[in-house]
């Protein structure tokens, strides 16, 4: 029997449920983008995307997804043919490296296992065995959403000082931002990516770069052709609340609703949440005798669990099952895990009881996906929850 009464379970690691605050705000009228009710949002979104990345530097926000603010940190502070160094931790690193080599850039693609974050160590060793500094840009997911494991930001910034090597460093925030500790001016970051559809609880459609003072001097630099992304003109016009085109102002409301959500709760709170709401989850997995994907507990995601699915079971029917059973979108395992893993997201607007009921669909989908498991891991995040 399937499930089509009650509400849909939106559990994939983004786009997350946007909370009826942020839906209400964003069906208000289209007002004038050249008008002083505009120029004062601007300067609000701006302010708080800022305390969510940790910076003073600017931020610039494109109506595109995150794949644009990905080609934006890229095309605004490189030249033709410059050198990349980017980190195998799995599928989103992947893409963002396929897209650096489409763009013409020599990427250097120091291999990962997709169960580990990025090697900081490997990292310097390869800035140290570059005495031309041919390397202008290192770029790494801090949490990559295919598989659940985090980067340390801190230890990657402190492997590249270690060897004193001028290069760039940009991190790709996507499924961190709001969810997980992130600080751009503290881990000297000289561009972080971000976008709307995860911890900023909004639908897709915003794309972010905080840029350095270091990756403002290399945009002037840089000779590689840009126009839409170029950050120079939207940067100058920001100052006065305005961008160079038409901006996506409901999209806009809908941010300066999301943001005064974080800045209510306090973001350390909501960082507190999600890290309490991901222990959880990996109790449950793990009274279900089933593996994380991540294996290092230092690495573990706050905002998604990915679960090995034992051999034999496919994970991509499994995750039918509960579409169809329980009405609950998980998420999908990608390349050499496809078929093989499901992502929990337990990220944005999301409280205990969507958790309980999260978990109840996946151990209900288990049992009737006929998966050898052993029940009991709601009751064991319940307790956790409850202690
Ligand atoms: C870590 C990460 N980077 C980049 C992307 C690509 O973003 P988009 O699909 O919005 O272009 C995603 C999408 O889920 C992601 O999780």
């Amino acid at each position: 029997m399937s499930s089509s009464s009650g509400r849909h379970f939106l559990q994939i690691p983004g786009p997350t449920n946007v909370p009826d605050r942020v839906l209400r705000a964003m069906a208000r009228p289209t007002i004038d983008h050249r008008g002083p009710e505009f120029a004062a949002m601007t300067k609000v979104v701006i302010g708080g995307l800022q305390r969510l990345f940790n910076t003073a530097s600017s931020v610039v926000i494109y109506p595109s997804s995150g794949t644009g603010a990905w080609e934006a940190a890229l095309v605004n502070t490189l030249s033709p043919g410059d050198r990349v160094l980017m980190y195998e931790t799995g599928q989103f690193a992947a893409q963002w490296r396929n897209l650096a080599v489409r763009l013409g850039f020599d990427v250097m693609f120091l291999p990962g296992d997709w169960r580990h974050g990025a090697d900081a160590d490997a990292i310097g060793d390869a800035l140290a065995a570059d005495p031309t500094h041919a390397i202008k840009a290192v770029a790494v997911v801090h949490n990559e959403t295919s598989t659940g494991v985090t980067t340390s930001i801190a230890k990657v910034s402190a492997a590249i000082a270690a060897v004193k090597h001028p290069t760039l460093l940009m991190v790709d925030t996507i499924s961190s931002l709001g969810l997980t500790d992130y600080r751009h001016d503290e881990w000297r970051v000289d561009v972080s990516v971000g976008c709307s559809q995860k911890g900023l609880m909004l639908p897709p459609g915003l794309g972010l770069n905080a840029v350095s003072a270091k990756a403002l001097a290399a945009a002037e630099a840089a000779r590689f052709p840009r126009y839409y992304w170029d950050w120079r003109p939207i940067i100058e016009e920001s100052q006065a609340g305005f961008f160079p085109y038409t901006p996506p102002t409901n999209l806009l409301y809908a941010l300066r609703e999301a943001l005064a959500m974080i800045e209510e709760e306090g973001l350390d709170n909501v960082l507190a949440r999600h890290a309490r709401f991901a222990e959880a989850t990996r109790r449950a997995v793990r009274a279900w005798g089933l593996e994380l994907v991540c294996m290092n507990p230092e690495e573990y995601a706050n905002s998604l669990t990915a679960v090995m699915m034992p051999d034999g079971h496919d994970a991509d029917r499994f995750r039918a099952l509960v579409l169809e059973r329980f009405n609950m979108s998980l998420g999908t395992g990608f390349g050499r895990f496809k078929g093989k893993l499901f992502r929990i997201g337990h990220l944005g607007d999301f409280n205990e009881l969507m958790l309980a009921g999260t978990l109840s669909g996946v151990e209900m989908g288990l049992a009737e996906a006929s998966v050898p498991f052993k029940r009991g891991g709601v009751a064991a995040a319940l307790d956790y929850l409850c202690q």
